[in-house]
């Protein structure tokens, strides 16, 4: 089965140029000026637009048990959305319970996962440390095909992590050539500050914002920095929200050090006084962590994008519905944190980004595709429009507009974070590994469709015979760190 794209000017994160693009089953043939069709080949017409690689969102917490409550959208409506909005590819954080095996919270996630309409990855949480949780990783990435490891410095008395467990899997990292991340706010200043506003009497969403102000999460970013320095390392910093901890990424790249960041959508368009609205079902539906932030910090991110030292505008989708959120009605601790974005962050980034002038089309295709897949080594696999490549794409109008409504999503759940931002540039249609996903509102892509993308290790480290006590074995990965 062949689909020709034709008309239209292909963009990647390197270059742009007038193209077609033949597709042959599920992978890109050709990409090149005026081809012939093969005979039965489907045609779409694009002139006018743009086709670029599609979205892949590496930060999704589908159907995740987290605060007393599951996350609304699930693999299938969570990808669903994805696709709709451009997104081809989610990675979703497969989570321990702490002192659970990562080999059944993995099995856990592929169950959950076979309903998955777009291709999808997993990362694996480190919830606690132990010599169970040594030895699997070491599965996790040779057989099972993750190479990221995701650490919470938050949520003291749950999912957190302290400075030795962090050291101890950072290290391991290293060791394993696999990447850790960080959720970077310092869990146990989060703690005490919560305690004293609900002393004061502080107990609404506004609370959730005043108890994790930008410096807990500066310092945690450089807490990280420094320990996967000492490790070495490379790091990730996920949901990357503020001046702080942007310039502390930014200091680490300057100095040599390999370190990431991302952005948000959430974050870079809506803003901390989104916690002071007057009805507490807006407030808490909002209530996210780390929260959003004033302007300063959104136009450190901004320029952050535009300048390279963050990389990647991701999501977080996390959906709870109102009811759900009321579960911390008289106590902003147990509003259940998380927001959705996975339908409308490349409509919206496009909009605030490129039309804005923000960021060219190429640093559009870097931001949403082809950095991260760069960053998780899948690239060119996925995040680009060339031979060989799986044909994962969007075809975008720049043209075309919409007004957000949770009346018209997709995502479960009873309203939308970006109710009423008015979008210009749209998809108008979603390829997933060559079949036609969504078009014109159509949504094509069934429940199942979607395939789990193993991730290789970067540059195998293999220290041959380490084992749990050795604590002086050789590695080949530069900065000298002692390795478990
Ligand atoms: O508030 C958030 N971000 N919820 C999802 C879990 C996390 O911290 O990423
Ligand atoms: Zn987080
Ligand atoms: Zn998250």
């Amino acid at each position: 089965m062949s689909l020709l794209i034709r008309g239209c000017t292909v963009i990647n994160h390197d270059h742009s140029r007038q193209a077609d693009v033949l597709i042959d089953g599920e992978t890109i043939a050709t990409v090149g000026a005026s081809i012939d069709p093969p005979a039965g080949c489907e045609i779409i017409d694009a002139g006018g637009c743009y086709v670029m690689p599609g979205g892949i969102d590496p930060h999704t917490h589908l159907e995740l048990p987290f605060m007393g409550s599951v996350s609304a959208d699930d693999f299938e409506w969570g990808t669903k959305a994805a696709l709709s909005g451009g997104t081809t590819m989610v990675v979703d954080f497969c989570i321990p319970d702490p002192g659970q095996s990562m080999l059944a919270a993995y099995q856990d996630w592929r169950r959950k996962s076979e309903k998955a309409a777009s291709d999808y990855g997993f990362h694996m949480a480190v919830t606690s440390w132990s010599k169970q949780v040594h030895d699997e990783m070491e599965i996790v990435v040779r057989t099972y095909g993750i190479n990221t490891f995701k650490h919470f410095m938050a949520y003291k008395g749950a999912l957190m992590v302290n400075d030795d467990e962090l050291y101890n899997s950072f290290a391991r990292c290293a060791h394993l050539g696999a990447l850790p991340m960080v959720h970077a706010e310092n869990g146990d200043v989060v703690a005490r500050m919560q305690e004293a506003l609900l002393v004061r009497g502080i107990s609404g969403p506004e609370g959730h914002a005043f108890s994790r102000p930008p410096e807990v999460e500066g310092e945690a970013t450089n807490r990280a920095i420094m320990i996967a320095d000492m490790t070495g390392v490379p790091l990730y910093v996920v949901h990357t929200s503020c001046r702080e901890s942007h310039e502390a990424i930014a200091r680490a790249r300057a100095a040599g050090k390999r370190v990431h960041g991302e952005p948000l959508i959430q974050h870079l368009l809506l803003d901390v006084r989104e916690y002071a609205h007057h009805d507490w079902d807006h407030a808490a539906r909002r209530v996210m962590s780390p929260p959003f932030r004033d302007k300063q910090h959104q136009d450190s991110l901004w320029a952050g994008l535009q300048s390279g030292s963050l990389q990647v505008v991701a999501t977080d989708h996390c959906s709870f519905t109102t009811a759900q959120k009321r579960g911390g009605i008289d106590d902003f601790r147990k509003i259940p944190n998380g927001t959705g974005g996975l339908e409308d962050r490349m409509p919206l980034l496009w909009t605030a980004g490129v039309n804005t002038g923000r960021l060219t089309k190429e640093e559009f295709v870097a931001v949403t595709s082809a950095n991260i897949a760069r960053i998780l080594n899948i690239f060119p696999r996925k995040g680009a429009v060339a031979p060989g490549s799986d044909a994962d794409l969007v075809v975008w109008d720049p043209a075309a507009r919409k007004v957000i409504s949770a009346k018209n999503q997709l995502s479960r759940i009873d309203y939308n974070v970006f109710e009423g931002f008015a979008c210009a540039g749209l998809p108008i249609a979603t390829l997933s590994r060559g079949k036609i996903a969504w078009r014109d509102g159509d949504l094509r892509a069934e429940k199942g469709d979607g395939r789990y993308v193993e991730r290789p290790a970067f540059s195998p480290v293999h220290v041959a015979n380490s084992t749990w006590k050795d604590l002086t074995a050789p590695r080949a990965v530069p900065r000298g760190a002692i390795v478990p």
